[in-house]
């Protein structure tokens, strides 16, 4: 591991990404991001997960380009193209998609990863997997640290996910080791913000439109089990921060703050001004007891510090949902 601190460039103009997921939420947070720093941006989606609404916006920069396909079965014509960066974000990443759609996310994590490692390779681009917190899974140690190897179960209801992110580091890897492409690995924690899908099926999307309809709150288990969430331009902060370093090896990117999920219902409940009363369900099987990141690594190399409150969040959240139901 190097130690050495991340040098931000002032801009990215002449640059190009590459973005593999572009119309989801997080992903098309980024290219946003990248597009005011003056980058071009080629995005690809299948739109299994995310919106055309999305890419409807990034389409008012005149330096971004999209092309609608899966990128586990084929990438655009980039012949005469110079990339710089390829990104890998495209792959659901929300529970209830674990059952419905498992092996479109184990293809678009090994095949589609694949696919991005080898263009990577060939325009000698830098190249980031996003991969994620599963691959702790249930963890044993917390916070949990990026030495940590993960405590996962290789059959259970979330394994297409977590299987097939810890592949797709392996591979990253891989390609590292074997071909030396420049790689980078971020492994994400939850995150939120607008642009989630308000069906998503993750605990803030949920928890804030049962709040915004005055419905139950639905808690599983006794709500002690613990999150930490990051707001999704914070997020953006940290993921450019690792894609500017020199490591290759994984780095943490989330918020540490810890809250129970009693805690974070009753937060949203009082933001809100909602009149939705707390009920208790049982608690899904493999579902995690304890996310924490421990962000040293990136922190002692970088200046990156989360600066979005929870509750500014969870405002600027339930604006973002309250919007499409007004549209
Ligand atoms: N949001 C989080 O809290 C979180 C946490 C950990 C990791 N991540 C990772 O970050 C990335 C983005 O997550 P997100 O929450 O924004 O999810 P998202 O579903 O909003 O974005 C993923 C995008 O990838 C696209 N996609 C999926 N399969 C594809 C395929 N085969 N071909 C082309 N496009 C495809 C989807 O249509 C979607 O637009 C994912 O890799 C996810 O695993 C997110």
């Amino acid at each position: 591991m190097t130690s050495k601190k991340i040098l931000l460039p002032e801009t990215l103009e002449g640059k190009t990404l590459f973005v593999a997921g572009a119309g989801g939420f997080v992903p098309s947070t980024l290219c946003e991001f990248y597009l005011n720093k003056g980058a071009k941006v080629i995005g690809v989606d299948n739109f299994i997960t995310g919106s055309r609404s999305n890419i409807d916006l990034l389409s008012a920069y005149k330096n971004f380009e999209f092309y609608e396909m899966n990128v586990f079965e084929k990438l655009p014509n980039l012949k005469d193209e110079k990339i710089d960066y390829v990104l890998s974000l495209a792959s659901p990443a929300s529970p209830i998609d674990f059952a419905k759609i498992p092996l479109e996310i184990m293809r678009v994590n090994s095949e589609g990863t694949l696919k991005l490692l080898e263009l990577a390779k060939e325009k000698k681009a830098r190249f980031l997997e996003a991969s994620t917190s599963e691959v702790y899974g249930d963890p044993e140690i917390h916070p949990q640290r990026e030495d940590y190897v993960g405590h996962v179960n290789p059959i259970g209801p979330r394994s297409c996910y977590d299987e097939s992110k810890r592949f797709a580091e392996a591979m990253t890897m891989s390609f590292h080791h074997r071909y030396n492409v420049d790689t980078r690995i971020v492994r994400i924690f939850n995150t939120y913000g607008p642009r989630m899908r308000p069906n998503d099926g993750r605990v803030i999307p949920n928890f804030i439109n049962q709040a915004l309809k005055n419905e139950d709150i639905t808690v599983y288990g006794d709500g002690l089990q613990t999150r930490s969430y990051c707001y999704v331009t914070d997020l953006v902060e940290a993921i450019h921060r690792v894609l500017m370093s020199e490591d290759p090896t994984p780095f943490n990117c989330g918020n540490p703050d810890e809250y129970t999920i009693k805690e974070t219902a009753e937060i949203i409940i009082k933001v809100l001004g909602s009149k939705s009363k707390i009920v208790y369900l049982p608690l899904p099987k493999d579902d995690p007891k304890r996310r924490r990141p421990d962000i040293t690594k990136l922190q002692s190399v970088s200046d990156f510090k989360p600066s979005v409150a929870f509750e500014d969040g969870i405002r600027t959240t339930a604006e973002y949902f309250k919007s499409l139901i007004s549209e």
